[in-house]
């Protein structure tokens, strides 16, 4: 396995690979990997003949009063984790190296609509940090196939809608979002959780399996009438509820029956700590 910091030096490895490789497979990371972002490693490995993993702490998708500093960095256990499962090449550049002037200073890419709604609503600049550096590791890359996790279902529709509005040519493939046994979304905030708050954490996906039933089951709503008091029994349980949200899958709109293919979004935290996670759910009828 090939690691590179200097993106400058990239071009030479990447050329070396694709001698071997006619189709290839990329998945962007923060790092601190778990077996989320494995699964996409693996989902890459069988999808192209090499993949590239790249492992960056992107500044310009958190805000001044986010956990940037505090984000965990564990690269010597992420490149042994890379290595056996089989990647080829690992590019971790600098902040420096990808934001020369700043990220502050840099041009912002803005998907509308899709960008805004959710978690674009309480944290306006994520997005556009988002597609920036992804549309910068793409130009570094070059992949054929590039996997996201259905984990981060708002970021994986906006990536595809980045991708067909600038008519890249990589096809954008997503994942499902792996659990702990209790249904907890595999993330490397879940750490952050104290023992009670990581006892009540698998409500969230709970919430979401037993709302997703009663809202498949009164297509004709309002989605209001069950959602409203289950955002209110998280709350008595402790979470803080930044959004608990019914919205069409196409456009992210907020809907009032379920007569097109939607998704239940939530974010919560539990103390510190923010939570999110989704589950799709198929017109009915
Ligand atoms: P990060 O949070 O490290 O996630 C990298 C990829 O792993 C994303 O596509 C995310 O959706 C996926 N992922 C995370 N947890 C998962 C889980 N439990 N199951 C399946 N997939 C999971 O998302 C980012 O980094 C960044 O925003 C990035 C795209 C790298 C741009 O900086």
């Amino acid at each position: 396995m090939i690691v590179v910091s200097d993106t400058a030096a990239l071009e030479t490895h990447l050329t070396t690979l694709r001698d071997h490789a006619r189709r290839v497979a990329f998945v962007p990371t923060m790092g601190n990997l778990h077996d989320g972002h494995l699964a996409l490693v693996n989902q890459a490995r069988a999808a192209a003949d090499a993949v590239v993993v790249s492992i960056f702490v992107n500044p310009m998708q958190f805000a001044e009063n986010e956990d940037l500093d505090t984000y965990p960095r564990t690269l010597d256990d992420d490149l042994n984790a890379l290595r056996e499962a089989g990647v080829d090449l690992v590019l971790t550049p600098s902040a420096d190296d990808i934001y020369p002037d700043g990220s502050a200073a840099h041009t912002a890419i803005h998907v509308p609509g899709l960008g805004d709604a959710l978690c674009g609503k309480d944290r306006p600049r994520h997005f556009d940090g988002v597609c920036t550096v992804v549309y910068k590791l793409f130009q570094l890359v070059g992949p054929d196939i590039a996997v996201f996790g259905e984990k981060d279902l708002q970021q994986l529709l906006i990536i595809k809608k980045m991708v067909g509005d600038l008519g890249l040519p990589i096809d954008i493939q997503s994942g499902p979002t792996q659990r702990a046994e209790d249904g907890l979304a595999l993330s490397s905030r879940n750490q952050y959780l104290s023992a009670s708050e990581r006892a009540v954490a698998p409500l969230l996906r709970q919430t979401l399996q037993s709302c997703g039933a009663a809202l498949t089951a009164t297509p004709d709503g309002p989605p209001t009438s069950i959602i409203d008091p289950a955002r209110e029994a998280l709350e008595r349980a402790g979470f803080t509820v930044d959004y608990l949200e019914l919205r069409e899958l196409a456009t992210l709109q907020l809907v009032d029956r379920m007569d097109q293919d939607c998704a239940l979004f939530v974010a919560a935290r539990l103390g510190e700590t923010r939570l999110i996670d989704n589950i799709q759910l198929a017109a009915s009828g």
